[in-house]
């Protein structure tokens, strides 16, 4: 049978898939679902400083090829994860990315130096990227500046690996994940929702109370992959494919491009259990192909090399 671990900033995965953040809780609620050891990596729904009640319903609206939401990054906030979500992460043995989120530099830094003894928590992934807050402005993943400026303080509050989680929203990702190097990231998540919007035209209203949202699902897996490909011809550092990701095929061309793992989220909702069988799935696909290792796909992607002739191609 194929080999399946891999490793990336540090950590001893499994298997390279992951769910996402936001899609499967914060990771054991879903274990009727999919067990513990299924999955290389649980990352949890983001976590914030204090509790936050999301935004107004309706907040999920269905697409032609996925779905939007504006959650507004409802959770419970850092002590009651810290209290109630972590002991039993750890009691699975599950390696757990905790996705922090914040409104300030200091309110990321206060989480992750909060977590950084937390031996359940083997590294932190910093939602720099969430639509769904400060009016869709998206401050820490639109501009290079302030990116580095956040994941540099995430850098000096924690020992634990950090990854920035990056916007699709602009227009050179590269740019952005040159920033979050800079600033010290150990990894890159590429990429969180795209900004989109639904209106019935009967009732000439928005589907989502806060009008527009995040889309996810299938529909923006050519955009994830091109973005997840830009960051990987950007940077040194690792990257995680994210992004309309539904099977086994798609995790492939993911790190043909060059991710090292991959997260799985909005085919969760269609199929809770379908991200537990994926490794499997995507051994049995490897035998098929005669492939002893996951880590043989990475970064294979055959590159035309008139490709360097291509005005605005990432270098
Ligand atoms: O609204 C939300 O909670 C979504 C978060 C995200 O896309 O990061």
């Amino acid at each position: 049978m194929a080999s399946m671990a891999v490793t990336i900033a540090g950590l001893e995965l499994a298997n390279p898939v992951m769910s996402a953040s936001g899609t499967y809780g914060h990771g054991l609620e879903m274990r009727n679902f999919a067990g513990p050891s299924s999955l290389g990596a649980w990352v949890s729904k983001t976590v914030t400083r204090k509790p936050r009640p999301g935004n107004p319903l309706p907040r999920i609206a269905e697409t032609e090829a996925g779905f939007l939401n504006s959650i507004g990054l409802e959770n419970r906030g850092i002590d009651a994860y810290v209290r109630d979500v972590l002991p039993e992460m750890a009691a699975a043995h599950a390696v757990v990315l905790t996705n922090i989120g914040g409104e300030s530099v200091e309110d990321f830094a206060e989480l992750a130096a909060r977590l950084d003894g937390e031996r359940a928590c083997h590294a932190l992934e910093v939602n720099l990227s969430c639509p769904n807050v400060q009016g869709g402005k998206l401050p820490f993943s639109t501009s290079p500046t302030m990116a580095e400026a956040v994941i540099a303080r995430v850098r000096a509050a924690t020992q634990k690996p950090v990854f920035a989680k990056l916007s699709p929203n602009v227009s050179d990702i590269g740019e952005i994940a040159r920033a979050v190097e800079a600033g010290g990231a150990d990894g890159i998540t590429a990429v969180n929702t795209l900004l989109g919007m639904r209106v019935d035209w009967r009732t000439r209203k928005p589907a989502l109370n806060t009008i527009q949202g995040g889309y996810s699902g299938v529909g923006i897996k050519p955009v994830a992959l091109r973005c997840a490909w830009t960051c990987v011809r950007a940077v040194k550092i690792p990257v995680i494919g994210c992004g309309g990701i539904a099977c086994a095929e798609d995790v492939f061309e993911f790190l043909v491009v060059g991710c090292r793992a991959i997260q799985f989220g909005t085919a969760s909702f269609t199929d809770p259990g379908r991200i537990g069988r994926l490794a499997a799935e995507m051994s049995a696909l490897l035998d098929a192909h005669g492939i002893a290792s996951v880590t043989d796909l990475i970064g294979t992607l055959h590159v035309p090399n008139t490709l360097a002739k291509v005005p605005g191609a990432p270098s």
